[in-house]
C-alpha cells in the first residue's frame, strides 16, 4: 500500500518542529556540557611556582561550590607559556582552536598576557587574567571580554610610591627588569613618589628574567639613595634579595618592594627578607573569618600555605562562578554573564572588590612587612585604588 502524500503545510509544520525539538536538545547539551577552562600558565622557568599556585586557587573555589560552577563541570585543558612571548599566539591558539576551550585563564607574565589578550580580543573568548598586571589588558587594550582577577602594574608600584614618600625619602633609585610589568610598576612609583615631593634618580634594569644583579648593586652602592624600589617576582626575586644582602646594602639602603619581591618566596629568601617593607593588595594574616577559613581550607587541601597567587586564582573561578550563577550554567547567554562578571562583588580573600568600568579590581593595596615566612599587615598605603584605564574604550 503506498503512502499518502505530505501536504506542503503538513511537511512544514513536520520540519519546524524537528526544528525545535533539536534545538531544545541542543540548549539542553549545551547546559549539560562540561564548561571548557584553559589555563594558559608558566609551569616551567622563573615564574613556574606563581602558575602553579594560581591553578591551585582557581580548583580549590571549583571544589569547593562540589566541581561545578553555575551548575556546570568543569573541564581543565592545559598549555605551559614558558613565560615566553615569542610562543604567546602559538600557545593561546592551543587553547582556542584546538582545544576550542570557552574560559581562558592566564597568565603570570604582562609580555605573554598581553599577546594573548590580542587573540582572544579576536576570537572574542573569554579571558581572566589571575596575574599579569600589564596595564594595557584594561587600558588602551581593553574588551568586553576580558577581565583581571589580579591588580593592573601601576596599582602596588603607585602604592609604593605614596609610602616611601610618605616616609621622607627624597632621592630614590629604580631597580627592575626591562620588560612591561617591570617599567610599568616603576612608572607607577615614580608618579606618586615625584608627587609627594621624592626624585627618582636613576631606573636601573636588567633584561628579564636575568639575574646578574652585581654591577647594579655596586652602583646602589657608589650612589646611596635614601631609598631603593625594587619589583622582580618568582625565582628572580629570590636571587635578588639575597644578592642586596649580601652585597651589605640591606644595612644601608631601605628598600619598599612590590609586594612580588616577596610573596610566596619568604622560605627561600630566609633571614635576607627579614623587615621588607612592600605594598599589595594582599597580606598573609588578614584576620578575617574570609581570609582565615581561605588559609585553612587552602592548607588542608595542598599541604602549603596560600599566597597572592592563590588568591588570584581563586578569585578568577569566582568571577567565572558570578557570571556562570546569573545565567544557570547557560554559556551561549554572552552579554548577561559579561554584566554579571562586571557588577559583581568578589568576596576576595583580601577583602570584598568590585571591578572598575575597564574589569579591573577596584582594591585596597596594604603596606607589609615581612616576618618569618609571613608578609605581615602594617596597614592600608591607599584605599580602594581603581586603576586609571586610561586609553580604554569598551
Ligand atoms: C607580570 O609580568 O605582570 C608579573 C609577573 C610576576 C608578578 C607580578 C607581575
Amino acid at each position: 500500500m503506498s503512502q499518502p502524500t505530505p501536504s506542503r503545510r503538513t511537511l512544514g509544520l513536520t520540519v519546524a518542529a524537528a526544528a525545535c525539538g533539536l534545538l531544545l536538545a541542543g540548549a539542553a547539551q549545551a547546559q549539560q556540557a562540561p564548561l571548557k577552562v584553559g589555563f594558559m600558565l608558566p609551569a616551567t622557568g622563573t615564574f613556574a611556582a606563581l602558575g602553579d599556585f594560581i591553578e591551585k586557587g582557581f580548583k580549590l573555589h571549583v571544589q569547593e561550590q562540589g566541581g561545578k560552577l553555575g551548575g556546570r563541570e568543569i573541564q581543565y585543558f592545559k598549555v605551559d607559556d614558558e613565560s615566553d612571548p615569542s610562543k604567546a599566539t602559538d600557545n593561546v591558539n592551543k587553547l582556542i582552536k584546538r582545544d576550542q576551550v570557552d574560559v581562558i585563564v592566564g597568565t603570570v607574565h604582562s609580555g605573554v598576557a598581553l599577546a594573548m589578550a590580542r587573540a582572544a580580543r579576536e576570537s572574542n573568548t573569554l579571558l581572566i587574567v589571575p596575574n599579569a598586571g600589564a596595564d594595557a589588558i584594561t587600558g588602551a587594550q581593553c574588551a568586553k571580554n576580558i577581565f583581571r582577577s589580579s591588580f593592573s602594574n601601576w596599582q602596588p608600584g603607585y602604592a609604593a610610591g605614596v609610602v616611601a614618600a610618605g616616609k621622607g625619602y627624597k632621592r630614590a633609585m629604580t631597580i627592575t627588569w626591562n620588560y612591561a610589568a617591570g617599567q610599568e610598576t616603576v612608572k607607577g612609583f615614580t608618579e606618586a613618589f615625584e608627587k609627594g615631593g621624592g626624585k627618582v634618580a636613576k631606573e636601573l634594569t636588567l633584561p628579564f628574567p636575568n639575574v646578574e644583579f652585581q654591577a647594579l648593586l655596586t652602583e646602589i652602592a657608589a650612589q646611596k639613595p635614601d631609598v631603593v624600589f625594587a619589583f622582580f617576582a618568582g625565582g628572580g626575586a629570590v636571587k635578588f634579595v639575597k644578592d642586596y644582602d649580601a652585597a651589605g646594602l640591606k644595612k644601608t639602603v631601605p628598600l619598599v618592594a612590590s609586594g612580588f619581591l616577596t610573596d610566596g618566596t619568604l622560605e627561600a629568601q630566609g633571614a635576607s627578607a627579614q623587615g621588607i617593607l612592600s605594598t599589595l593588595h594582599y597580606a598573609d594574616n588578614i584576620d578575617t573569618p574570609r581570609n582565615n577559613a581561605f588559609r585553612k581550607s587552602f592548607a588542608l587541601t595542598y599541604k602549603a600555605n596560600a599566597d597572592v597567587y592563590a588568591v588570584q586564582g581563586y578569585d578568577a573561578a569566582q568571577m567565572l562562578a558570578a557570571g556562570l550563577n546569573a545565567v544557570k550554567g547557560d554559556f551561549t547567554k554572552r552579554d548577561a554573564l559579561l554584566e554579571a562578571m562586571n557588577k559583581a562583588v568578589i568576596d576576595s580573600p583580601r577583602g570584598k572588590f568590585s571591578l572598575s568600568p575597564q574589569r579591573n579590581p577596584v582594591q585596597d593595596i596594604f603596606l607589609r612587612e615581612a616576618k618569618g615566612t609571613n608578609n605581615e599587615l602594617r596597614g592600608v598605603a591607599v584605599k580602594a585604588l581603581a586603576d586609571p584605564g586610561r586609553g580604554c574604550r569598551s
